[in-house]
C-alpha cells in the first residue's frame, strides 16, 4: 500500500459541507438535495467529519453520528455510527481511507464510546479495521394470494388503518419500546422521523406514498408499486408476538395485490404462522449492521450471557491496539472482565469478537473457518453458548 504525503487529513468545518456532498454524490451515485443534507447536519456536526484534501481539492470524507444501541440483555450502550465514507475516484487505493479511518478512530477511541457501528457497501472493506458483521437481514417475498394462516394464530382484533398524521403520533412510541427490547436496534432520532413522515418523492424509489397499519404494539409502513402488483414494506415493527401475527394477517389480506416484499430478521415467525412454511421465499440475505468493539472490557460487561462461565480470551487488534488478554467471569448472566496473563482458552481477532458480540454469529462457525482458536472443544462450546442469544439481533435504522 502506498501512502501519499501530499494528502492532508483534517477535521471539517461548517464551510466544507458542499465538498462533503460532492464527494458523497460521486461515491454513491445520488445527489443529496438540500433537505437531505440539512438532515445530516442535524444528525452530526462538522467536528465529527474527517476529510482528506489534495491541496485545495477535497478527495475523501468519513463522519460519524453519535448514537446508542441496545445490546443483548437490554442495556443501552453508547456507539459511534460511522457513515458517509468515501474517497474520490481520482484518488483510490492510495491509502486515504486508511489514513482517514486511523485519525477518526483514534478520536472515537479517546471519546470513549465502547462500540462503533456502520453499514458496509462492500463486505471486503472493514474487517481490517476491526469491524465484523453483527446483524443479518433476509429479503423475503410472500405471494399473499396463497397465504393461509394456522388455525391457532390469534385472530385480528387490534389492527387499524391509519393516516400519516395519526401515524406520526403513534409510531415513534411503539418503535421506542421495540428498540429498547431489541439487540442491535438504535433509538431513531427525531429528524429521521421527520424525514420518514415527510415522505419526499426522492425517497420513494418510484413507489407510492406510505400506507400505515397500526396495532397498540406494532405497525407496518408500506408502499404499493404503480406498475407491479406488489407491496413493498418499509418498516415492520412488532413489540409482541400477537401484534406480529395480527399485522401479518392484515397485510396478507390486502386484496388486489400479488406479492409482499419485506426485509426480516432470519428467525422471524412468519413461515410458521402459515400452513405452507415454504411460501415466504428468501430471495436474498445480507449483513446489515457492522460492529467494532472499541473497548473490550466496557463492551463485554455491558451485555448479558446465556450461561455462567469463566474463560480467558486473547483478543488481537492490529488496527487500534484495543486488544489484550482478558479473564471473563460470568455470574448471573453478567460478565466481569479483567486483564489477565493466564493462557488463553480462546484466541481471536477483534473483528471476530465484534461479529460474536450481538449473538448473530456463533463461535463454532468462526472456529470452523479457522478464525477463532480454542484450547479444546469444551472451551469452544462454553464461549459458543455464552455469546448466543434467544433472538436474532436487528438493526434499527440504516445510516
Ligand atoms: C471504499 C473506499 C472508501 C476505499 O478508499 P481508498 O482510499 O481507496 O482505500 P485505501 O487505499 O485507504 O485502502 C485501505 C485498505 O482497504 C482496502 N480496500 C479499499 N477499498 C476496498 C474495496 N472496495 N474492497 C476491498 N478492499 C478494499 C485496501 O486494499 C487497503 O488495504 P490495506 O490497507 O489492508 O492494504 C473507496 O473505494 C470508495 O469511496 N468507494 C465508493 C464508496 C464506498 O463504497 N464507500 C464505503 C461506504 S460503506
Amino acid at each position: 500500500m502506498t501512502t501519499d504525503d501530499s494528502i492532508t487529513i483534517r477535521t471539517a468545518t461548517d464551510e466544507d459541507w458542499d465538498a462533503v456532498a460532492l464527494l458523497d454524490a460521486h461515491a454513491f451515485g445520488e445527489h443529496q438535495n438540500s433537505e437531505d443534507l440539512a438532515e445530516t447536519q442535524i444528525l452530526t456536526s462538522s467536528r465529527h467529519v474527517v476529510m482528506a484534501w489534495d491541496g485545495s481539492t477535497p478527495v475523501g470524507v468519513a463522519m460519524h453520528f453519535p448514537m446508542s444501541v441496545t445490546v443483548p440483555g437490554g442495556a443501552q450502550v453508547e456507539a459511534s455510527g460511522v457513515s458517509w465514507v468515501s474517497v474520490a475516484p481520482t484518488h483510490r487505493r492510495r491509502g486515504i481511507l486508511r489514513r482517514m479511518f486511523t485519525a477518526q478512530h483514534r478520536e472515537l477511541q479517546a471519546a470513549g464510546a465502547p462500540l462503533s457501528l456502520l453499514t458496509a457497501s462492500e463486505a471486503t472493506i472493514y474487517g481490517r479495521f476491526g469491524y465484523g458483521p453483527a446483524t443479518e437481514e433476509h429479503r423475503v417475498v410472500l405471494d399473499r394470494r396463497f397465504a393461509q394462516f394456522h388455525k391457532g394464530v390469534p385472530p385480528v382484533t387490534g389492527v387499524r388503518l391509519v393516516e400519516s398524521a395519526e401515524a406520526s403520533t403513534l409510531l415513534p412510541e411503539i418503535y421506542r419500546r421495540w428498540q429498547r427490547a431489541t439487540a442491535g436496534a438504535q433509538p431513531k432520532p427525531p429528524i429521521r422521523w421527520e424525514r420518514f413522515f415527510a415522505d419526499r418523492e426522492n425517497r420513494r424509489r418510484g413507489l407510492t406514498e406510505l400506507f400505515f397499519i397500526a396495532h397498540a404494539d406494532g405497525y407496518v409502513a408500506y408502499r404499493r408499486s404503480p406498475t407491479e402488483s406488489k407491496i413493498v414494506v418499509e418498516e415492520f415493527i412488532a413489540v409482541t408476538d400477537e401484534a406480529y401475527a395480527e399485522l401479518w394477517q392484515v397485510l396478507a389480506g390486502v386484496d388486489l395485490v400479488d406479492t409482499i416484499e419485506v426485509s426480516q430478521a432470519p428467525d422471524e415467525a412468519l413461515p410458521f404462522l402459515l400452513t405452507n412454511n415454504r411460501l415466504p421465499e428468501v430471495t436474498a440475505h445480507h449483513d446489515a449492521l457492522w460492529c467494532r468493539i472499541m473497548d473490550v472490557k466496557a463492551a463485554l460487561e455491558a451485555r448479558t450471557y446465556a450461561v455462567d462461565a469463566q474463560f480467558v480470551l486473547e483478543v488481537e487488534d492490529p488496527f487500534l491496539d484495543a486488544g489484550g488478554t482478558f479473564d471473563v467471569t460470568i455470574s448471573g448472566g453478567r460478565a466481569t472482565c479483567t486483564a489477565a496473563d493466564a493462557p488463553a482458552d480462546v484466541s481471536l481477532k477483534i473483528d471476530v469478537l465484534s461479529a460474536l458480540y450481538f449473538g448473530t454469529h456463533r463461535a463454532t462457525r468462526f472456529a470452523a473457518a479457522d478464525r477463532l482458536w480454542s484450547r479444546d472443544a469444551n472451551a469452544l462450546h462454553t464461549v459458543d453458548i455464552a455469546f448466543s442469544t434467544d433472538r436474532a439481533s436487528v438493526m434499527g435504522w440504516g445510516f
